[in-house]
């Protein structure tokens, strides 16, 4: 009997992602089959549900997608599906909410790229700024550069109490070592972007977070990538298919979304592809997609 690829696709909101959806089915998935309100509360009960009535020869044909909006309650809900496995009925299981994890594996990876092309270094000692560091994608992405060895700020436009809170979660969440900085207004953002070496653009999309002035006082920037697609650009000067293009006279250089989100696509169609072909359970998380995000990297020499 031939069998179905089957994904499972689990989150809190009222609806599943349409992209993820497509990305589903792109990477091989005969059936991608969305359910709402499964959270931390019921996403054990779920899993269950799903793994028991294929067999255990079936496990490469059923997995588990996690979505949702909300970073540290899917790192939560992947920890408690995998927890929830009764061997050998076990299957994969997969989370990247609103696209975060995949989306800063890709901007992480794409930024040590330019880092090592442009300017002959890494991440590590480098003071990383994150505008939009309170957002999904933001607060990953400064895991992800915390755990390459920077020093990053996560910028936060609620106050102090706030920028703290939001870090020391992240910090314990996602094994990182970030601080929450405030940013209200552009003489603060200055003040700050004199002292930065990496500027990464991760708020809202239709945003601009960094101007020309603002930019021009980074005297140190070796880097500035955006996330947003949506104009105006989230870092002025820099363009949305720009990849290691030199910003105005200066050193830096930048990278833009669809630079960034070209190897966001690789990465999250490459996972998927990787829990159909494992062959026995994989459990992908944050850090395996930025292991994935560095591989696509290295094929863009
Ligand atoms: N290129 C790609 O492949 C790709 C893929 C997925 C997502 N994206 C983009 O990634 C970005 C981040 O996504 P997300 O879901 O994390 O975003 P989000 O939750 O909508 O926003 C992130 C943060 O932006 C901040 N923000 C909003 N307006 C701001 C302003 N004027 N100044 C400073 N900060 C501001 C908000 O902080 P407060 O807490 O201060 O309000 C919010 O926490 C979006 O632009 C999205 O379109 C790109």
């Amino acid at each position: 009997m031939t069998r179905s690829y089957i994904l499972h696709m689990f989150t809190p909101g009222r609806q599943m992602s349409p992209f993820d959806v497509n990305m589903a089915i792109d990477a091989g998935y005969d059936m991608a089959i969305p359910y709402c309100d499964v959270d931390t509360k019921n996403i054990g009960a779920m899993t269950q549900d799903a793994i028991f009535s294929r067999g255990p020869k079936s496990v490469a044909h059923t997995g588990i997608f996690i979505g949702g909006r909300d970073v540290v309650q899917a790192a939560e809900m992947l920890a408690l599906a995998r927890k929830a496995m009764v061997p050998p009925f076990e299957v994969s299981v997969c989370a990247d909410p609103s696209g975060s994890y995949t989306t800063a594996a890709a901007l992480v990876a794409t930024v040590e790229r330019q880092l090592r092309k442009a300017h002959q270094t890494d991440f590590a000692g480098r003071r990383v700024l994150v505008v939009g560091g309170s957002g999904a994608v933001g607060r990953i992405a400064g895991a992800l550069a915390s755990q390459l060895g920077a020093q990053v700020w996560l910028s936060n436009r609620s106050g102090s109490e706030a920028a703290a809170r939001l870090s020391e979660e992240t910090n314990r969440c996602f094994n990182a070592l970030t601080e929450g900085v405030v940013i209200r207004n552009s003489t603060e953002l200055q003040s700050v972007l004199a002292d930065t070496d990496i500027v990464l653009a991760t708020a809202s999309a239709g945003v601009q977070v960094v101007g020309e002035a603002e930019r021009s006082s980074a005297r140190k920037l070796l880097v500035a990538a955006d996330v947003n697609a949506v104009p105006p650009a989230g870092i002025e000067g820099v363009g949305v298919m720009d990849d290691g293009k030199r910003i105005g006279s200066s050193d830096a250089v930048g990278i833009g979304a669809l630079a960034i989100g070209n190897v966001k696509y690789q990465v999250q169609h490459r996972l998927f592809k990787r829990m159909r072909e494992a062959g026995k359970p994989v459990y992908l998380g944050f850090e395996e997609a930025m292991a994935m995000a560095r591989e696509v990297v290295a094929e863009l020499g």
